[in-house]
């Protein structure tokens, strides 16, 4: 069903290293995971992964997370296209991915994440990241776009976080940030993994 936006994603990946995508997936199944995103009673607030340990730190991101499973039939929906992509990667580009780890994301009034990797340099783990955007009419002025840089650092595309809007990018070569939101700015960021799953 989605054959030619893996093809796309692919195409992405290799002449670029990265990728967006407008309107990426099923509208009502995008639709219906803003809904899901808006009713998680327990989003929490996000670490960051420093060495092995994993820390609060608020002066980097203020963002809140609550992990995805595929216990329903709607976020299986979304982790069965993730899947697909993962095994058409694997088939056209050896990338080797073992499995795909991704958490529903609130951005409230204010919070923001500062630049970072989502992969430290040659580490194997994770190694594509997604971003999945879950915001009905998003404005200029409600901020929250997602910056993303090459690797010497030079602005290379702001995305506006709208409804439907797929990114896709290697983990360890783009730098990128999200600037504080204005208004609550709901997501999905995922990372394709070459580890080995634990439990
Ligand atoms: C992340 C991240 C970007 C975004 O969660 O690591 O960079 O636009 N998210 O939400
Ligand atoms: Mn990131």
């Amino acid at each position: 069903m989605y054959q030619e936006t893996y093809e796309l994603i692919t195409d992405g990946l290799v002449k670029k290293g990265y990728i967006l995508i407008e309107d990426a997936l099923d509208v009502k199944l995008t639709q219906n995971l803003l809904q899901f995103a808006k009713e998680i009673k327990n989003y929490k607030r996000a670490g960051i992964s420093n060495a092995s340990e994993l820390h609060i730190d608020s002066t980097k991101r203020s963002d809140k997370t609550h992990w995805v499973d595929g216990d329903n039939s709607l976020t299986s929906e979304y982790l069965t296209f993730c899947d697909g992509l993962r095994h058409y990667l694997n088939q056209s580009l050896y990338l080797g991915l073992n499995y795909y780890e991704s958490h529903f994301a609130i951005y409230e009034n204010g919070a923001f994440y500062e630049k970072h990797l989502d992969a430290f340099k040659g580490s194997k783990n994770r190694v594509v990241t997604t971003v999945l955007y879950l915001n009905e009419e998003w404005k200029e002025e409600d901020g929250g776009e997602l910056l993303i840089y090459d690797e010497n650092d030079n602005k290379i595309n702001k995305v506006v976080p709208k409804l439907g809007t797929l990114v896709v990018f290697l983990s360890d070569k783009f730098p990128h940030e999200v600037l504080p939101a204005k208004r609550k700015r709901y997501s999905i960021a995922g990372w394709f993994r070459v580890d080995k799953k634990l439990v």
